[in-house]
């Protein structure tokens, strides 16, 4: 018989023994829920590929955030979808623009209730549905890009962003948007910047909620990461920390563990995981077919997430979890 001293299934005996000794869970502390809101739209639009979420009408935005709110979950990221789009993509930085409208409302309605981050890019607004402008050859121009973001980035402060979130992975846009920002007078606006965004597959149903599709069958592989690549997101990590970043970002979540994790040993800023909506979708459908109990996956995955390193996860499954979980 071997030396039975040690047994660890002491610590595992009692629900009331296990809370004790859990290193890692999730509250609603930790979790920004993603918000749609579509221009020109009579009604809520149910998103087929998103099961739960709407494209929402002004009225419906603030609806759901109160629900929101009510269940303990205080910070939204927010994603516009105009009522048309442009080569510049106008609308991202339009002081009409929906983003825009919408963060008023929102800022009037809850004040310094609810965290509100605008997603910062321009593929919603672009009718090219690339994250940038184009340069004559087709390819996405960096530099020309930033200007467009440091005038998005200004005019959603202007209208009641807490803190930005650039998310084109453009070389420089948080120095750009940084300098920007301060120069318009808003020093207490933060950049919640997407660092090490991955050309992922797993953004399939959020291209479908906001309306995008990039031209001619395109991808965006020329700017963000290689997801073979891991060494390559610590530099985007530590460029954006150099440039200014409040919070830095890895996105996706669950397929990039190994980047959170050394990202978070690496900064000392808070570190974002993104669980996306394909991690979303992925356990919604399996869910719906009875195939695996889409509740307790969802708080594996998230809880993995914060294992890894993550300080806060945003994910579609916010106000879906936030009534079970501790605050
Ligand atoms: C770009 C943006 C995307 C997502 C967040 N911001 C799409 C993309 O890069 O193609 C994806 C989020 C998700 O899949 O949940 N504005």
């Amino acid at each position: 018989m071997d030396d039975l001293s040690h047994r660890p299934r002491r610590l595992r005996r009692t629900p009331a023994i296990r809370r004790l000794v859990a290193e890692t869970s999730v509250t609603t502390a930790d979790l920004v829920a993603p918000l749609f809101v579509a221009e020109a739209l009579a009604a809520p639009k149910v998103i087929d590929s998103l099961p739960g979420h709407f494209q929402h009408t002004l009225d419906s935005l603030v609806a759901e955030a109160e629900r929101l709110l009510s269940v303990g979950i205080t910070s939204v990221v927010l994603f516009g979808i105009p009522a048309t789009k442009d080569a510049a993509g106008s609308g991202a930085s339009d002081e009409g623009g929906i983003i825009q409208v919408a963060l008023r409302r929102l800022a009037a309605e809850f004040g310094d209730a609810l965290v509100l981050i605008p997603d910062l890019c321009l593929d919603e607004y672009t009718d090219h549905g690339h994250c940038g402008l184009l340069a004559g050859d087709g390819s996405v121009d960096n530099d020309a890009t930033l200007v467009r973001y440091q005038a998005a980035a200004v005019a959603q402060a202007a209208a009641g962003a807490d803190l930005v979130a650039p998310s084109g992975m453009m070389d420089g846009q948080v120095g750009a948007i940084r300098r920007a920002l301060d120069g318009a007078g808003h020093h207490d606006v933060g950049i919640l910047a997407y660092s090490a965004k991955y050309a992922s597959a797993l953004y399939g149903p959020f291209r479908d909620a906001v309306d995008v599709s990039i031209v001619g069958g395109g991808d965006r592989r020329a700017y963000q990461q290689d997801p073979g690549n891991r060494r390559e997101a610590l530099r985007e990590v530590a460029l954006d920390v150099a440039e200014g970043a409040d919070i830095v970002m890895v996105k996706p979540a669950v397929t990039y563990l190994d980047v959170i994790a050394d990202v978070s040993a690496m900064v000392d800023v808070p570190v974002a995981a993104y669980h996306v909506s394909g991690e979303y979708s992925m356990i919604k459908a399996a869910d719906e077919r009875g195939w695996i109990d889409g509740t307790a996956t969802a708080v594996e995955q998230l809880t993995a997430v914060k294992r890894a390193g993550a300080d806060l996860i945003l994910t579609y499954f916010a106000g879906e979890l936030a009534p079970i979980l501790d605050a």
